[in-house]
């Protein structure tokens, strides 16, 4: 009767203890993971459990004093530091066993099984990151036992933590002196990968944090991440600066090549950027900069290039080589002039191959085709397409010149997706009127009583996601060919089929201020676009050897907006069951932010990164073939039959 049988959940593990026994020493016991920074001191409220009935009572269900004691002063003084405990919630370190008990662990007090939750979408990822806080009371200095302050810190974290043979950065060693005695002799230590200590803070350091950046040749997206629950506290995006130097990554190349030296002022001016962006999201999580203690980066290989300050002209050309094909790991922030922690470090995800960089790489590590049976095709769209077939046994990578055509360039009405764009266009197959949905406005023109030479939405343009639809209900009412080509012999029937030039184009909209037409360049700019993306895919599937894909992901704001079905209809993508076809959001994004919180998911993918087979599209003589027969709507031979079911 003096033993307590005690059952944690969700792990179901069990046991009996001595009545009296603390509740984050039975889970210990057990080996279920509980967190605590502060090892068990109620300093840190990490260990929180919830008290659930206590189902092995002869009386059926009890309340907590029956079986757990009442709250502690430690609780009680957490409390008045922190706010009252949520109703049942107790910190395991403080509260002891006095009977039978079910106790809930909280996903936020478990180490290591954090659901991180971005928009719909959770990631279940195991959370291990790089760095990690240790709180401990330091041995006061004593003059029989001469042993420097630093020496006791390390003797201190060997006892309560484990942690031995520790390294650490000079600056620690310049703060520690005023952090032990400003903290009574309680401090935390920021330990970097188990081994080297990099921080120092006087009493109990709640929180530090990391960054995930993405960095794109048009704008570079960053989340702020907090290291210890992995949930993302703010998030934040600019455009690139070094537009400047060029609008798109050749001309980047070419300005370094014409101006030696440029490759600074371009590796300058994205960090830069990266600083005014990093102090933005502090201030928006209120956070400061110096608890910033790690950070992430993917970009495609120019990119990367010049965030780590590597010159990327050899990648201007053929044979287009790396400088390195290895994660960059363990780079100081200072190194980088970044203003976070000045110890924090920074890890480059790994590039593939010279037009396959650490964004593809991202992908991978966020849709982990490598883990599965299914074949899996990861397709990101950009100025460049970046394509990624395979499952368990292989992967193969590419990329395809696909040109900004779906981003609405090169296209006479197009724009980028913003208020004002037509985006989605359906067209009646027998009067060869269309419909429309315009960004900013809820409905489509019909429903909004439009008519010809008003302008109810105020249309500027059409985007990406809107080309796509347009050309091809264009090809499904008959309007063009499967060559691509528009019938002018419409004109007879639809003033919507209007000659211009030798060639005919179909009026989408019409107003005081503007005509928008789909010409006969839109639609060649879109083919070559397409025909460029599918040979890509299609170069990918013959060396896989296979004639089918199980699931298509698209990555990036294009698969965020697009309807596949479209995409399919043209032949952007293969055949494939629609259901399968699917929006990987910012994958790029979400593999930073996985090796940001994961140092196993890091190991994971340099491993991985290794394995991947590079196809070169340019060299190869099937992408020409393929290219060709790509040009057609949707193909001029491959068949699509789960399309027309
Ligand atoms: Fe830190 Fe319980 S372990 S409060």
């Amino acid at each position: 009767a003096d033993d307590a049988l005690v059952v944690f959940t969700p792990s179901g593990r069990r046991g009996r203890f001595p009545v009296g026994t603390p509740v984050l020493e039975a889970a210990r016991a057990l080996g279920v993971d509980i967190d605590s920074v502060c090892g068990g001191r109620g300093l840190c409220g990490r260990c929180q459990v919830d008290l659930c009935e206590g189902r092995f009572s002869k009386h059926g269900v009890e309340s907590w004093p029956d079986h757990l004691t009442a709250k502690s002063p430690t609780e009680q003084a957490w409390e008045t530091r922190r706010g009252p405990l949520r109703d049942g919630r107790r910190l395991s370190c403080s509260t002891q066993l006095l009977g039978d008990a079910v106790i809930d662990v909280p996903s936020s007090s478990q180490v290591h099984r954090q659901i991180v939750r971005k928009r719909a979408e959770v990631l279940d990822i195991e959370l291990d990151p790089i760095v990690r806080l240790y709180y401990v009371e330091v041995q006061e200095p004593d003059m029989h036992v001469p042993a420097s302050d630093l020496r006791r810190l390390k003797d201190a974290l060997a006892y309560d933590w484990n942690l031995v043979e520790l390294e650490n950065d000079i600056r620690v060693v310049q703060q520690l002196q005023a952090a032990l005695r400003q903290g009574g002799w309680g401090v935390t230590v920021a330990v970097y990968d188990d081994r080297r200590i990099i921080g120092v803070w006087s009493g109990f350091q709640e929180q530090i944090y990391g960054m995930a950046v993405d960095v794109g040749s048009t704008t570079i997206a960053a989340h702020l991440c907090n290291l210890q629950t992995g949930v993302v506290v703010a998030s934040s995006g600019r455009m690139n600066p070094q537009i400047r130097f060029g609008e798109d990554l050749m001309s980047r190349v070419s300005y370094i090549m014409m101006n030696p030296g440029g490759e600074l002022a371009m590796t300058r001016s994205v960090r830069d950027a990266l600083n005014e962006l990093t102090v933005e999201l502090a201030a928006e999580a209120d956070v400061h900069v110096d608890a910033i203690l790690e950070a992430t980066f993917v970009g495609n290989p120019i990119m990367q290039s010049l965030v780590f300050g590597i010159n990327p002209v050899e990648l201007g050309g053929a044979p287009f080589a790396l400088a390195t094909d290895e994660a960059i790991d363990g780079l100081w922030a200072t190194e980088m002039d970044l203003v976070i922690h000045p110890s924090a470090r920074v890890y480059g995800l790994p590039c593939i191959a010279g037009h396959v960089g650490a964004d593809t790489a991202g992908m991978i590590l966020s849709e982990t085709p490598y883990l599965g049976e299914e074949l899996m095709l990861l397709v990101d769209v950009g100025t460049n397409a970046e394509i990624v077939l395979g499952n368990r046994h292989r992967l193969l990578a590419c990329s395809s010149p696909t040109g900004p055509a779906f981003e609405g360039a090169q296209i006479s009405g197009g724009q980028r997706a913003a208020s004002g764009a037509i985006e989605r266009v359906r067209i009646d197959p027998l009067t060869l009127e269309p419909r429309y949905k315009v960004i900013g406005c809820e409905q489509w023109s019909d429903e909004a009583g439009f008519e010809e030479g008003v302008a109810p939405y105020g249309v500027t343009g059409i985007c990406g996601s809107g080309i796509i639809e347009v050309i091809a209900e264009m090809y499904l009412a008959g309007i063009i060919s499967q060559d691509g080509v528009v019938q002018g012999g419409l004109s007879s029937r639809s003033g919507r089929v209007v000659a211009e030039g030798r060639t005919f184009s179909y009026v989408l909209h019409r107003d005081d201020s503007r005509t928008l037409a789909i010409t006969q360049n839109d639609i060649r700019a879109i083919q070559l676009a397409k025909a460029a993306l599918y040979a890509g895919i299609r170069l990918l599937m013959e060396q896989f050897g296979t004639e089918r894909v199980d699931r298509i992901r698209l990555a990036g704001a294009f698969g965020a907006h697009i309807d596949v079905k479209y995409a399919m209809i043209l032949g952007l993508i293969p055949d494939c069951d629609l259901d399968y076809v699917t929006s990987a959001g910012n994958a790029a994004g979400t593999g930073a932010r996985i090796a940001l919180l994961s140092r196993k998911a890091r190991r994971e993918i340099e491993e991985v990164v290794r394995r991947v087979e590079k196809i070169e599209t340019a060299t190869e003589p099937r992408f020409q073939e393929h290219f060709v027969s790509a040009m057609a709507i949707p193909h001029k031979s491959d068949p699509f039959p789960l399309l027309r079911e």
